[in-house]
């Protein structure tokens, strides 16, 4: 064994990180509050990313750490398979009541990765149960973020995720085209008005393979880590409509968009179409404690519910599915998203985080800007030389100078405040952000 040494950062490998880079400086933090982080040093650094996209209520909510204190101290565990425990029915009725009428079951997983892996598991499976088995195709988009599984890179359709692993899953190489057309829909604000045709390209997937072959289509409905996209409008809804039409489940991946930040429950809401099967994660405990699902049609669930009664209907689940003190973590944010009026409150927001993003337009780099419910991408053009070190530059100069975490993908910063963001926080973050583009070269 090696002799311990202190200080030492080797041993921890970071996920989505330059490693290398980031053990010669560290962006360390240690505790939060609100809308802010802080260092080690006791520096406030504001939060433009709600973390992860999951802080929705913001940091340091003393109802949620309570709860999750209280329900440590009564039920530290209990298996989810064969038993159950009172808060995850509570729970799971809960979500039910917010998601869009006829979706009433909820199965718990602990991360949104899982929970896309278990819908796409969910509808090649509902298919074999109804006798059409050869209905196994699973069809992404381009640019779509699933999570990390192998099933959620093989839908997704972000290359640098998918091409280190080599051959994918079988029946998931078509992907529909990405509903952004650059040439019309640049610094759009919210939903673009045209591209509901990019929906069409369905039509041509059937065409190709068969309706009778494909499971189910999985869309973001807006892709969050492409560098926050909306979807055009009426584009859900030609997707819906091709898919009803030839009897295709339709998955909305809501782990971003779940819990307010469109100001809505579920976007679903927003766009006013009811998928399939709906992802969650993030924002259904604020951050606080790994949680995801699958909200699944009454159709969909009940199609597993035949057979013997004695026998199990879907092999599947997870040692911590619905664990106690995510329960506990849950209920109480939905309790704070409801009693402070959260999801109302981004809405409301919404125009005030788009006027101030927009302003950004012509400041250096800057090629687009996107809005859609508390959500903000400031697409820069990447250094042709090295694409992704502007992106990964902002980062460090928001922390470094700018006492602000954002989040980044590619060259393209991703504004997701927390939902209590007020004008003055927005507009701060925004100024934080103008301050780090001039600094860029
Ligand atoms: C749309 C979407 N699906 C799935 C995931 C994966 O979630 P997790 O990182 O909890 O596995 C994410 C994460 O950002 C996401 O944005």
């Amino acid at each position: 064994m090696r002799p311990e040494r202190p200080n030492d950062l080797s041993a921890f490998w970071l996920p989505f990180t330059p490693n290398r880079h980031f053990k010669t400086n560290p962006r360390m933090l240690t505790g939060a509050e609100g809308m802010y982080f802080f260092d080690p040093s006791g520096r406030k650094l504001i939060d433009a990313a709600a973390g992860l996209w999951c802080v929705n209520a913001g940091h340091g909510r003393k109802q949620i750490t309570q709860a999750i204190q209280k329900a440590a101290g009564e039920l530290d565990f209990a298996p989810a398979f064969q038993f159950a425990h009172p808060s995850v029915f509570a729970l799971a009725q809960r979500i039910a009541q917010m998601a869009p009428d006829g979706m009433n079951h909820v199965f718990f997983v602990n991360s949104g990765s899982e929970a896309a892996d278990t819908a796409l598991k969910i509808a090649r499976a509902y298919w074999l149960k109804r006798g059409q088995g050869q209905r196994f195709r699973l069809i992404g988009r381009e640019k779509g973020y699933h999570g990390t599984t192998l099933a959620g890179i093989s839908v997704g359709g972000i290359g640098n995720n998918r091409k280190p692993y080599g051959p994918l899953l079988p029946g998931t190489d078509d992907h529909l085209p990405f509903p952004y057309d650059p040439k019309t829909m640049r610094f759009t604000r919210r939903e673009p008005q045209t591209g509901a045709e990019f929906a069409d390209a369905l039509e041509g997937l059937v065409l190709l393979h068969g309706a009778e072959t494909i499971a189910a289509v999985i869309v973001e409905p807006f892709a969050g880590s492409a560098g926050v996209f909306a979807s055009p409008k009426d584009y859900l809804k030609r997707l819906r409509a091709i898919c009803d039409k030839h009897g295709i489940l339709l998955i909305f991946d809501e782990v971003i968009t779940g819990f307010g930040r469109l100001g809505h429950s579920f976007a679903a809401e927003r766009y006013g179409v009811t998928p399939d099967i709906i992802t969650f994660a993030k924002g259904v405990t604020n951050g606080t404690v790994p949680m995801g699902g699958a909200i699944v049609s009454d159709a969909v669930h009940d199609a597993f519910m035949d057979g013997p009664e004695h026998a199990i209907e879907l092999f599947h689940g997870h040692t911590y599915s619905g664990h106690p003190l995510a329960c506990a973590a849950a209920l109480a944010t939905l309790d704070l998203y409801r009693d402070e009026g959260l999801f109302e409150r981004a809405k409301k927001m919404e125009p005030v985080l788009e006027a101030a993003v927009h302003a950004l337009k012509g400041a250096p780099f800057v090629v687009d800007i996107r809005n859609v419910g508390m959500a903000a991408g400031i697409e820069l053009e990447p250094d042709p030389k090295a694409p992704g070190r502007r992106g990964y530059d902002a980062i460090k100069l928001a922390y470094a100078e700018q006492d602000m975490v954002i989040r980044v993908g590619g060259d393209t910063i991703a504004l997701s405040p927390p939902l209590i963001a007020g004008e003055s926080d927005i507009s701060r973050i925004v100024e934080a952000i103008r301050g780090v583009l001039a600094r860029l070269n």
